[in-house]
């Protein structure tokens, strides 16, 4: 049986395209009948503090500027989500950054349009995730529990 802490967690982010275009419950639709579980999730306003410190890697990017107005201009669903490899996992169902060469079957494949609007945010690699992990939430609020309905993962 695995123990809570044994699993891997992601932070997931849908963009505000994904909330203006009422795709949050197909988007959370996808990570949850995959079998993941969902240990945080909140609606929020983000500060351009924090879509900056979460954007600090394209800095000097030149898509920069255009891409932290557009994370503070409407609300976001932040969530972790957790399972064995989900880190990678979550990339795949997400899809390839840019929605006009993501394969169809993915998220951003199926709904996208737009590098600078492809609906939803996944962390690429599990250092990454547990710093944006700490970055979005308070420790309190994570829920650690174990879905009654997915006995075949003990
Ligand atoms: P990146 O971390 O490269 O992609 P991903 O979200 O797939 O991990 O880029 C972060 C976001 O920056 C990306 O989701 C959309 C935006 N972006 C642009 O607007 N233009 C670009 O040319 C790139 C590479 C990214």
């Amino acid at each position: 049986m695995f123990l809570e802490t044994d699993l891997e967690r992601t932070f997931l982010a849908i963009k505000p395209d994904g909330v203006q275009r009422g795709l949050v419950g197909e988007i959370i639709r996808r990570f949850e009948t995959k079998g993941f579980t969902l240990v945080g999730l909140k609606f929020m306003k983000v500060s351009k503090e924090l879509a900056e410190k979460h954007y600090d890697v394209h800095r000097e990017r030149p898509f920069f500027p255009g891409l932290v107005e557009f994370i503070i201009s409407s609300p976001v669903v932040a969530m972790v989500w957790e399972g064995e490899g989900v880190v990678a996992a979550a990339r795949k169902i997400i899809g390839a950054t840019n929605p006009l060469t993501a394969e169809p079957g993915t998220i951003r494949g199926d709904f996208g349009v737009n590098v600078g609007r492809n609906l939803i945010h996944g962390s690429d690699a599990q250092e990454t995730a547990q710093t944006e992990i700490a970055l979005w939430f308070k420790e309190e609020e994570l829920v650690a529990w174990q879905p009654h309905s997915a006995p075949w993962l003990s």
